[in-house]
């Protein structure tokens, strides 16, 4: 099962984005930092090679991110070329700072703090709800762009002054139109990237719960009193025992699943987990490895048509 999204106002927000890249030095890429991989769009990555602009990749939401998963995506994402990451949250006090040093460094010709001839000229990009209008009210230190927890609330695109030297512009959260591994769209759907008009609640929180016993089975055991790793302790069974233990029950009595579903990503995208991040450099790399599976089963697919008796 895939899921896309791609609303109609992001086709001429990827347009604008394309042609503000020439005007600006250093793409700051905001990225989730529970998802680094999954959360990077691959047209943002393609439109900034080819202007040849540096990135700076910011993995944001370490709040609630796993911190030796965020060390890990930190040496990656360096070793890449044009390239550097830095990881923070836009939600403790001061973090934000560490951008500006950041993107200063990576355009050494752009410095004239002084006469504000060449200012540094930084171009923020990412997908929805990854805290880019955050980050731009905490550089700003006030609450100017427009913030909220739903994907897609900022449209256009906006130039701030940061003062001498200093010039930032926001741009609306971009998808792409084909996310081509199905586990990438089910972690952005997950954590609340990708619009709630796009998915089911039931398959994103299904896929999580799984993945969630696999990698964080002391957090589930905590939380939801299950025992990680027992016979028929799946991702379906954890969201049973979440309906159950929280009296979530249908008119006939029986788990309310798609509420107990809800649950879950609500506790997984407010971090009452813990710090939890779906994905490491090497899982995606055994991941991109793999053989997409094809939407059809491959015998069904190869399967010969019924032939039409003879006349
Ligand atoms: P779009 O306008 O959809 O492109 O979103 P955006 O990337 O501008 O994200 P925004 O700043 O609106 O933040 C989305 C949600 O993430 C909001 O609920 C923020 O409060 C929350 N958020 C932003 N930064 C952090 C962070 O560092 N940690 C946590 N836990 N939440 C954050």
């Amino acid at each position: 099962m895939s899921i896309n999204w791609f609303p109609g106002h992001m086709v001429a927000a990827s347009d604008k984005a394309k042609e503000a890249l020439s005007e600006h030095d250093v793409v700051i890429e905001v990225l989730d930092a529970r998802c680094p991989g999954a959360s990077g769009n691959p047209n943002i990555e393609r439109m900034r090679i080819s202007r040849q602009r540096p990135a700076l990749k910011v993995l944001n939401k370490t709040d609630i991110a796993d911190p030796a998963v965020t060390a890990e995506w930190l040496k990656y994402f360096n070793s890449l070329k044009n390239t550097h990451a830095i990881a923070l949250s836009c939600k403790k006090p001061g973090e934000a700072t560490k951008v500006i040093a950041a993107a200063r460094k990576l355009a050494p010709h752009r410095q004239s703090v002084v006469d504000n001839t060449k200012p540094l000229r930084m171009l923020i990009m990412g997908v929805p709800n990854v805290g880019k209008s955050t980050l731009i009210n905490a550089l700003l230190k006030k609450r100017t762009a427009k913030v909220g927890d739903e994907p897609a609330v900022t449209k256009n695109q906006t130039r701030y002054d940061l003062g001498p030297g200093l010039r930032l512009t926001d741009t609306p959260g971009l998808m792409w139109p084909h996310i081509q591994q199905p586990s990438d769209g089910l972690m952005l759907a997950a954590s609340h990237i990708i619009g709630a008009n796009a998915y089911f609640e039931s398959d994103a929180a299904t896929f999580l719960a799984d993945l969630l016993l696999l990698r964080y089975p002391q957090a589930m055991a905590e939380r939801y009193k299950v025992v990680p790793g027992s016979k028929g302790m799946d991702g379906v069974a954890l969201i049973d025992g979440i309906a159950i233990r929280r009296g979530l029950r249908g008119r006939g009595g029986e788990p309310d699943f798609d509420r107990a579903a809800i649950a879950l990503l609500a506790d997984y995208r407010g971090g009452l987990l813990g710090r939890i991040s779906l994905e490491t450099p090497q899982s995606r790399a055994e991941m991109l490895a793999k053989k997409p599976e094809p939407e059809i089963p491959e015998a069904e697919a190869q399967a010969p048509l019924p032939q039409e008796p003879a006349a």
